[in-house]
């Protein structure tokens, strides 16, 4: 009788089997998935052009302003300089013009606002600006406009909170993975004694004797489990599995550290300074378009606008950090470099900030901002996430040789404004017999490119 009910087992394995490895497949190669892109939120579509406004183009102006002068402007509030919304009743149009264009030049000039405004902003030079058309300008001016009770530019926060595809594949696929097991054990067991009672009411109908005579003897049921070879390989083989499964879980993870935050010595928060109040990336981490790495600012640069903003607005403050703590975090800024806020002058007395490194490939690794940056022209946000959103930087991408390939696997060369490419493409794509080439085919997998 045993045996029939063996048999049966047996010829379920092979199907038991595959059922396994499928379900473990699929997650162990989950780790390559192309998760990792966000939309950069500087692609976000300007608000409608409103109507009525002849001079300028508002949402064209918005925009340059937001790229040119939100770092030290706003429209209603000083910042590090004047608040502009509605300047073209202060001054005229061809004064505004001229001051933009390069205000310094006005200055020197003798111009009597222009030095009055210098003088009052403690003689802080506003950069020129000799790339802006007269349109560019016109543009911005129209947005200077706008009266407060029509925000017409103000972009709305969900054209940026598109969240990022976010790579969270690993933990759901590990969740998914245990409940298929669960069931597929759970099934076994139901379908065990479903083929168990079947069997019987056979063995009853045909008249044989289905007591078993082994229970007179009452073997433990450990010792029938032992003695029964075949239970011992299934469940061994389980056991292997499982334990392999877990064990590469386990060194995938090591060294990946994707999400990692630690605290900084001063809390710097991103989402205040590019977010809210649009710096661009590059005022501080400008070698990122020039050099191999991006670097962190000195404090000196953060001193260009902080001589002027010892505490925060009022409605900056959040539930979670309130105004006494950001105004805290700058005055540790101020200690750091030795600035003495009452008499406004350096003390001398410097300590160095020792920001904690979050991104850091290992040393035989070779990665280059500029050519990514620049010669691709990737956002900061595909490899680092919607960083104007983050109150605490952390890591975005998991940073692992899989990532790197299957981008360099699916992105297509960018040609345009790149002349050196051209003679290349065109020779490679012949090579290849395709329209598009991906930086895979440029070379992008050569093991050299990236390792020393
Ligand atoms: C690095 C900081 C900085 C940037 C960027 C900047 N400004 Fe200024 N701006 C100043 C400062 C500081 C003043 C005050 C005058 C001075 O000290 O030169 C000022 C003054 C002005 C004034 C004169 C205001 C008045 O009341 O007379 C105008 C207009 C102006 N800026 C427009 C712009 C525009 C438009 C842009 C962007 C294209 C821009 N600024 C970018 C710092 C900046
Ligand atoms: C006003 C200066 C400033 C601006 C603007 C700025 N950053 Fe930063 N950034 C910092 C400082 C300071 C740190 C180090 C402290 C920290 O990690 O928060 C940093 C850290 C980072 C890091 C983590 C570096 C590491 O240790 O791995 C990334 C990534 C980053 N910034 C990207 C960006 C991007 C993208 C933008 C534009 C959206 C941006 N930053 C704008 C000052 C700035
Ligand atoms: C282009 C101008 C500018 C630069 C450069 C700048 N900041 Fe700020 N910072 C601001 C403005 C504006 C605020 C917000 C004021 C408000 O909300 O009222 C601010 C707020 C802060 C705060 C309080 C909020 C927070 O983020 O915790 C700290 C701390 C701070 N800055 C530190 C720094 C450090 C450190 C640097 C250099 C890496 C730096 N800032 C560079 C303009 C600047
Ligand atoms: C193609 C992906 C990619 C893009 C695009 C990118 N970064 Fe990075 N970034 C990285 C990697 C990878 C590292 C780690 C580099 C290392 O450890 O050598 C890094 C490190 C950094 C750091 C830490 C300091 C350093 O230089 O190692 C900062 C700051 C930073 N990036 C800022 C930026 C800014 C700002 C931009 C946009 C102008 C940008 N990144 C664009 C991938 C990228
Ligand atoms: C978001 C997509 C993306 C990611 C992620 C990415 N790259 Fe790239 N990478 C590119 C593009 C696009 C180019 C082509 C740039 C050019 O036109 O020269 C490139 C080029 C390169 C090159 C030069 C290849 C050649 O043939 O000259 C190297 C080296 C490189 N990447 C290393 C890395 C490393 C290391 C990482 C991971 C830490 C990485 N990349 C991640 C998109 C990416
Ligand atoms: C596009 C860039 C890129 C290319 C091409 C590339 N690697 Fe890597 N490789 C990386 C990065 C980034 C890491 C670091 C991964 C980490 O820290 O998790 C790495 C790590 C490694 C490691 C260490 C083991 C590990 O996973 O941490 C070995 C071994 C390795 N690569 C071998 C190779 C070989 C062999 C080739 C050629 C077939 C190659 N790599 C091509 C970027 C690349």
């Amino acid at each position: 009788m045993k045996k029939v009910n063996f048999l049966y087992l047996r010829s379920q394995l092979p199907l038991l089997l595959l059922v396994f490895l499928l379900t473990f497949s699929t997650t162990i190669y989950s780790q390559d998935e192309p998760a990792v892109t966000a939309t950069p939120a500087e692609d976000a579509a300007p608000p409608a052009k409103v109507p009525g406004d002849a001079s300028g183009d508002v949402a064209a102006g918005e925009s340059l302003f937001k790229a040119n002068c939100a770092a030290c402007h706003k429209l209603d509030k000083k910042a590090v300089g004047p608040p502009l919304r509605g300047i073209s009743d202060k001054e005229s149009r061809d004064w505004l013009h001229k001051w933009i264009t390069n205000s310094q030049s006005l200055i020197s000039a003798g111009d009597a606002s222009a030095v009055k405004i210098f003088e009052e902003y403690n003689k802080m030079p506003m950069p020129p600006f000799p790339a802006l058309s007269e349109g560019d300008i016109d543009n911005i001016l129209a947005y200077l406009d706008q009266p407060k009770s029509a925000p017409a530019g103000e972009v709305t926060p969900d054209t940026a909170a598109t969240q990022p595809a976010a790579s969270s594949g690993g933990g759901v696929s590990n969740g998914l993975v245990l409940g298929a097991l669960v069931l597929i054990f759970v099934l076994l067991v139901i379908m065990l004694f479903l083929v168990y009672g079947t069997l019987k009411r056979i063995a009853v109908a045909k008249g044989i004797d289905v007591t078993p005579e082994e229970r007179e003897k009452h073997t433990p049921i450990w010792k029938a489990f032992i003695h029964n070879q075949f239970l011992v390989l299934v469940v061994s083989v389980f056991f292997i599995l499982a334990a392999t499964y877990f064990a590469f879980g386990y060194l995938m993870q090591v060294g990946v550290d994707q999400g990692y935050q630690p605290v900084q010595p001063i809390h710097y928060s991103h989402k205040i300074h590019a977010g809210d109040n649009g710096i661009d990336c590059n005022f501080c981490h400008s070698s990122a378009r020039k050099s191999q790495t991006s670097g962190i600012p000195s404090l000196n640069v953060c001193m260009n606008c902080h001589k002027n903003i010892s505490e925060v607005a009022e409605e900056t403050a959040t539930p979670e950090y309130s105004k006494e703590f950001y105004d805290g975090e700058i005055a540790k800024l101020y200690k750091a470099v030795g600035w003495d806020v009452d008499n406004q002058e350096y003390t001398g007395k410097t300590e160095p900030v020792k920001w904690v490194r979050i991104h850091n490939l290992p040393d035989f690794v070779y990665f280059n901002h500029s050519q990514h940056v620049t010669v691709a022209g990737i956002a900061c946000q595909t490899c680092h996430g919607e960083i104007e959103n983050m109150e605490v930087v952390e890591q975005f991408a998991p940073l692992t040789m899989g990532w790197c390939i299957n981008c360099h696997r699916e992105t297509n060369v960018n040609l345009e404004s790149n002349e050196y490419y051209a003679k290349i493409h065109e020779e490679l794509s012949k090579k290849y017999g395709v329209e598009k080439l991906t930086i895979a085919e440029l070379g992008g997998l050569e093991c050299g490119k990236c390792h020393y």
